[in-house]
């Protein structure tokens, strides 16, 4: 006999409620249309709460020098140029109104002195360009869209997760999810869906990301066919606590050297300054007097006329260097590497850093205002994903939209931090316009095939009659380790062809679990159901870094170790569903000769 399933219906369902889900909702209800959300967390509980440090925008309120333009320059250089440039474009442009929006709808962010919204430094951005909410931003941006949409007439599905997406004659026509709780079962009927899914942190041991982080959102679109580009690219952010163990991962936000943290070794040296890449020379001090100037004039509230520290360089950057540091013997006590803003008087630490002091007084015992931190990196963000068109953002399956970390285009090959929550914004706006849009030219919904519904049924049921199979928790966990140690930071031909090999294995694992029986509050079953998810977006991952012959952002290969400059770094990945998982390698369209004239011209190695 069929299982019972209840069916919906609604214009636009948006899957994901971080910032991206709630400012597409906030949008698309709006217009006019009836919203969906779904969400497989509590609502309130996203991976966008950490990016605690800031959204970058170009305000210029902390320095009049900033424009739109040189946060495009520095997200294109930042991105190692293999970004879409229309989306960096549109990013730059349209950062300072949604930052402003955002205030009009109550946000309360931090003030300067005049009292306009307060910007601080962070790695790879020119300027103090972040606005932030202490170390607390990207709670309040989800506390104010919530409080936003919320009021707007959206249903909202907590709890629920979504196992398939639907398509019609080749197009979205709905998906089906299944309640957490209680294990009843859904089908949502839509005219377009918005895919603001997040990323999928969770495939590596070490992550800032919490349990929703396993990336169905990436296998869903991959699923129904979409394309997904340069899943290579995997952002270790440098700095995770790395004690006590059970906190190993958290994230120590990049806003502690915004602030003038400084990164030392085990023998005291601060030794950023042995890794300024070539291409940043001309913005950052090579010696320590420089950095502590450009440190003066900051806290003093000037304007800097110096080169920054070399701390705030990018995130691939520095990540590499705290892994180079602990393989040349000189890590931290646990294997990382100290950073310190104890030289800061104690309250304006705890002023500007509330959550980092509680954080390592509640979780480590540490005192930042008078005790160095202990760091390392963690897997913090994807910067590949599902591929869209840089003005709507409909993906390559029609009417099916995608924004903020489950879409790909805006960061390259690394994402500078703080544009994470401003992409977010930015494109959650843009694709919730546009797929109220489309919804609204739709007349009818398509009908699913009911078979495809029974199928899903069956899939989503079948761990629940398995009996005597491994623990899905331990396929989970050796995915995390193998992912971790194969198709980590630095990244080798033999390691990234044996990760391949042992996905398949963990594969066949995976559909062998027991989870228990019951529908009835059982994580067991939703892990074992995840799994699919988490070994296909970690196979895209392998698979995309296996071909990149280079080093690149936050893609490292022991076996090619520098950029190449004539073909891989002007080529993207792209990845689809067709026989089996298929790659190729395609350019997006020249950039606009006006913009080019933005970018240090030196770093596209045009002549090579
Ligand atoms: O370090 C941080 O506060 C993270 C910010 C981001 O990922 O954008």
């Amino acid at each position: 006999m069929s299982e019972k399933y209840i069916v919906h219906e609604h214009d636009v369902v948006i899957i994901g409620a971080g910032g991206a889900g709630l400012r597409a909702a906030i949008e698309a209800s709006n217009s006019g249309v009836s919203v969906a959300m779904i969400c497989k967390s509590m609502l309130g509980k996203a991976h966008t709460v950490m990016a605690e440090g800031g959204a970058a925008a170009a305000l210029g309120n902390k320095d009049p020098r900033d424009n739109w333009q040189t946060h495009f320059r520095d997200t294109m250089k930042g991105g190692k140029y293999l970004n879409d440039w229309r989306m960096a474009k549109i990013h730059a442009q349209q950062a300072p109104d949604r930052i402003r929006e955002l205030e009009t709808w109550g946000a309360v962010f931090d003030r300067t002195p005049k009292g306009l919204t307060n910007q601080r430094n962070f790695g790879g951005h020119t300027y103090p360009r972040l606005a932030h909410i202490g170390d607390a931003t990207g709670l309040e941006l989800i506390r104010t869209l919530q409080e936003k949409g919320v009021h707007m007439g959206m249903d909202i599905f907590m709890e629920f997760t979504v196992r398939k997406l639907f398509k019609t004659d080749g197009k979205i026509s709905g998906c089906f999810a299944y309640d957490r709780n209680d294990g009843s079962l859904h089908v949502f009927k839509a005219k377009t869906i918005v895919m603001a899914t997040g990323g999928a942190t969770r495939c590596w041991a070490v992550c800032s990301g919490s349990w929703e982080y396993t990336g169905e959102g990436y296998a869903l679109a991959y699923w129904a066919g979409a394309e997904m580009g340069d899943m290579e690219f995997i952002q270790f952010h440098p700095t995770g606590m790395i004690w006590p163990p059970s906190v190993k991962g958290i994230l120590v936000t990049e806003g502690v050297r915004g602030e003038g943290g400084m990164l030392t070794n085990s023998e005291g040296k601060r030794f950023m300054f042995d890794y300024v890449p070539e291409m940043y020379k001309d913005e950052f001090a090579d010696t320590e007097e420089e950095a502590l100037e450009w440190v003066s004039e900051i806290v003093e509230g000037k304007l800097a006329t110096v080169r920054r520290p070399p701390e705030l360089l990018t995130r691939d950057v520095v990540a590499k260097a705290i892994n180079s540091e602990r393989d040349a013997g000189r890590a931290s006590a646990h294997g990382g590497a100290y950073l310190d803003i104890s030289w800061r008087e104690p309250d304006q630490v705890r002023k500007k850093l509330p959550g980092m002091y509680h954080q390592f007084k509640e979780l480590a015992a540490v005192d930042i205002t008078t005790e160095k931190m202990e760091v390392g990196p963690t897997a913090h963000y994807v910067m590949g994903g599902i591929k869209v068109h840089p003005e709507t953002q409909e993906t390559t399956v029609a009417r099916m939209f995608a924004a903020g970390e489950a879409a790909t285009g805006l960061h390259g090959a690394n994402r500078l931090g703080g544009n994470s929550l401003s992409d977010l914004i930015v494109f959650g706006k843009i694709a919730g316009e546009n797929a109220a849009l489309l919804a609204k030219d739709v007349e009818e919904f398509l009908p699913i095939d009911s078979n495809e519904i029974e199928n899903a049924i069956e899939e989503t049921l079948s761990p629940l009659s398995r009996t005597n199979g491994e623990n899905p928790a331990k396929v989970v966990e050796d995915l995390r380790e193998m992912m971790q140690h194969k198709v980590g930071i630095i990244r080798t031909e033999k390691l990234l062809k044996e990760a391949l090999k042992d996905l398949d294995d963990l594969e066949e694992r995976a559909q062998k679990t027991s989870a228990g029986t019951s529908r009835i509050y059982n994580p067991g079953w939703h892990q074992a159901l995840e799994i699919d998810a988490m070994i296909d977006v970690s196979r895209m991952c392998t698979l995309a870094a296996l071909h990149r012959e280079e080093s690149r952002g936050g893609h490292t290969r022991d076996d090619f170790p520098t950029p190449d400059y004539r073909y891989w770094g002007k080529i993207n990945s792209v990845i689809t569903k067709k026989d089996g998982m298929k790659i190729e390698h395609r350019r997006y369209p020249p950039i606009d000769e006006e913009l080019k004239k933005l970018l240090d011209i030196e770093d596209l190695h045009e002549e090579e």
